[in-house]
């Protein structure tokens, strides 16, 4: 009976450092590791048009803005007609000669998606 016991618990143990060994050995699926480089054309950027679906392309970048329109200080119809296009003049000028304030810009980073295509 004890030497059961000691094969039992052995063979447990043994199971554990097999499984521990696998985890290791297992490729990591850290957010950074699975960051795939992303890119866009215009033509994908023109297929999320809408307020409900709003990408920009802004810079050679491309950004996700959806959740943001609602916060936009401007009138919605300001920012909105910009959904779907190449919108670096617009938002470089805000369509009155003025730049937006780097507060500005840096939110613009929280909704990068990924480059634009050449
Ligand atoms: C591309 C089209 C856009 C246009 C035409 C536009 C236009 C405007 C206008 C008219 C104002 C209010 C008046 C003013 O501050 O002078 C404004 C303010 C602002 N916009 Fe935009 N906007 C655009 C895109 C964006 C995007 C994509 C973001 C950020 C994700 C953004 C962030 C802000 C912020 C934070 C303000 C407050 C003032 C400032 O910080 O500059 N805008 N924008």
């Amino acid at each position: 009976m004890r030497k059961f016991y000691i094969a039992s618990t052995a063979a447990f143990w043994i199971l554990v450092g097999g499984l521990w060994l696998i985890g290791f050995s297992q490729p990591r699926t850290m957010a950074e590791d699975i960051k795939v480089k992303k890119s866009y054309t215009l033509a994908d950027v023109a297929a999320h048009a809408s307020p409900r679906d709003c990408w920009m392309a802004i810079g050679g970048k491309v950004y996700d803005v959806t959740t943001y329109l609602p916060d936009h200080p401007s009138r919605p119809e300001v920012i909105e007609v910009w959904c779907g296009k190449e919108a670096t003049t617009a938002y470089e000028t805000k369509m009155k000669g003025r730049r937006h304030s780097g507060t500005a810009d840096q939110m613009l980073q929280g909704y990068f998606i990924g480059e634009v295509e050449n």
